[in-house]
């Protein structure tokens, strides 16, 4: 079947066809996956019905996998491998989670604009999710182009951020909805890393924000001008000509790059209604900045 990717936007997004993510790909079409993620940066491959076998190994075409457990996801409580972000409302017996339970108010999170594991010292490069159960009111996921976002700069600010690094880490994103509760071992392991706030793609070398909620400071600078500064960037990358909104269907599987895209799920009524997506995660090519020890 030949492989055609439709335009979602003017800017950025595609819908793939013409892969079957249940069999094992050919070297030209994980190459063809590749050079469409390297111009569309989102790609929409509808009607996936895939096993979570066969999306871990549909994944690994693309590079090692991250785990996606994170760390206020406890070992006995995963309902998937720790390979998957669960980013489903369910827990372990099929049942959705409780108004209060912690893990959802963890998942919360995912609520503001983000790059996944940007909080990582190797970030995340493919996030790859698959739709089980979708939900028909709200629940969309919206995607953020950061290489327009940054082509729309002036050059002035272009300069001033050229080398800026910023610190990024679960503890900021989840205290701007306020949650901090958390058990010593979890506070140790998201000390802050260090990335880049512009980075060069490896292939395309097009340069990109890389934005995300998880980041509380820039390093020499005092934390609410980098707070506020990283607030006004994030508004100017978020505004909709640079957005795609992407509606599921069940079956989709949706494809994003993290190293040029930010993403968000809107809200849906997660305590009434099930909507079970499944996320595998590639890592990206290194470090973007040297780390200091905590
Ligand atoms: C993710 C994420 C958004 C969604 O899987 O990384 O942020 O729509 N999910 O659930
Ligand atoms: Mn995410």
């Amino acid at each position: 079947m030949a492989i055609e990717v439709t335009p979602l936007t003017p800017v950025f997004a595609g819908r793939m066809t013409g892969i079957d993510a249940r069999r094992t790909l050919a070297p030209e079409e994980v190459a063809a996956v590749d050079a469409g993620m390297a111009r569309y940066a989102v790609l929409v491959l509808p009607g996936q019905d895939i096993t979570d076998e066969q999306q871990i190994a549909f994944s690994r075409n693309f590079g090692p996998l991250q785990n996606g457990a994170n760390a206020t996801q406890r070992r006995p409580e995963l309902r998937l491998d720790p390979a998957f972000a669960d980013v489903s409302n369910i827990g372990k017996d099929g049942t959705r989670l409780a108004r209060d339970d912690r893990r959802r108010m963890a998942s919360l999170g995912n609520r503001l604009w983000h790059s996944d594991a940007s909080f990582r010292v190797i970030p995340a490069r493919y996030s790859l999710l698959s739709g089980r159960i979708v939900v028909t009111d709200g629940g969309n996921t919206e995607f953020a182009d950061m290489r327009a976002a940054y082509d729309a700069l002036d050059a002035r600010t272009k300069a001033e951020i050229e080398d800026l690094i910023c610190e990024h880490s679960q503890i900021f994103s989840r205290e701007q909805l306020g949650f901090t509760e958390y058990l010593p071992d979890e506070r140790a392991m998201m000390a802050p890393v260090r990335h880049r706030l512009v980075r060069t793609h490896p292939t395309s070398h097009a340069k990109s924000l890389f934005l995300s909620a998880h980041i509380g400071g820039i390093v020499g600078w005092p934390a609410p001008e980098a707070r506020a500064f990283i607030r006004d960037l994030a508004e100017h990358a978020t505004q909709p000509p640079f957005v795609y909104a992407h509606k599921w269907t069940q079956h989709d599987l949706v494809i994003w790059d993290n190293r040029t895209t930010m993403h968000r799920v809107r809200r849906y009524d997660d305590l009434n209604t099930i909507r079970d997506l499944r996320r595998t995660t590639t890592k990206s090519d290194g470090p973007t900045a040297e780390q200091v020890a905590a």
